[in-house]
């Protein structure tokens, strides 16, 4: 518990960012994606602010359906999260799940489990190069994967990603002692059970000395992005065409 918080640690890397990681290790990770998600991203909440009312306008103007992009989605479960409340709520939305690592994307389409979320293994640029638009793009637990560089280049991808009056929403865990302390206390009842097999504890570790803190990560933002804190030790960077930049 007495790791240095005091600055992002991004020279640690995450055991599943590991070309040569173990498979199974991996797949168990994939497979408690969603468990942990379910406490700490809360897609619930994700859901009912940002993809409901769209998807609502959207069949009150008898629009197209909503085009929903998560990036770096992993197993896909926020994705399938999100497909379950649209279909409970009659509403109706194409959902891409996009992952760089054909390891997860290879994972999350065999486990679709009838969600209807369209699986693709390419990088958020390579979408970006082909002209595609989103109405909402989406990310959760990517930013602290990134460096500098990469961050601000993840960041004008996205905004290229949206399509007029969207929405970017990258969602992160905000670093704080708090945050450490409660997930490693959390996580350990179910390091030998639930957890055991899995990279989730260890790097969900690590994951948090990566993250930026709010304050951090609204220095660096680029102007027209809006920085949200959130709980527990959540955040948010957000791009809306409302909020600043045409
Ligand atoms: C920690 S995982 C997060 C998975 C999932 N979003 C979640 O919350 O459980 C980060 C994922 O982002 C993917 N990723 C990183 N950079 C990416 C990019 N530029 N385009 C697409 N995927 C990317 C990685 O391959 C990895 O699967």
């Amino acid at each position: 518990m007495g790791a240095d918080l005091s600055a992002r640690a991004a020279d640690v890397r995450e055991l599943m960012d590991d070309p040569d990681a173990d498979p199974q290790t991996l797949e168990r990770t994939y497979r408690r994606f969603g468990a942990v998600n379910a406490v700490v991203s809360r897609p619930g909440a994700l859901y009912r602010a940002d993809v409901r009312p769209r998807a609502r306008r959207r069949r009150s103007a008898a629009g197209a359906p909503l085009r929903i992009l998560d990036v770096g989605a992993g197993g896909g479960d926020l994705c399938r999260a999100l497909a379950a409340r649209l279909r409970r709520d009659r509403l109706d939305a194409g959902i891409t799940a996009l992952d760089i690592d054909p390891r997860a994307v290879a994972w999350a389409r065999a486990h679709d489990g009838g969600a209807g979320v369209a699986y693709r293994c390419a990088s958020a640029a390579d979408l970006a190069e082909r002209g595609e638009r989103f109405d909402i793009v989406l990310s959760n637990h990517v930013l602290h994967h990134l460096d500098d560089e990469g961050l601000a280049e993840m960041l004008a991808t996205t905004r290229a990603l949206v399509a007029p009056h969207g929405l970017v929403a990258h969602h992160d865990i905000a670093r704080s002692r708090f945050g450490y302390v409660a997930f490693a206390a959390g996580t350990w009842p179910f390091a030998r059970t639930l957890l055991s097999g899995s990279f989730i504890r260890e790097d969900g570790l690590t994951s948090i000395r990566r993250s930026y803190t709010v304050t951090e990560l609204a220095m660096i933002a680029p102007p027209g992005w809006v920085v949200r804190g959130g709980f527990p030790s959540r955040l948010q960077l957000r791009w809306e065409q409302d909020d600043g930049a045409s």
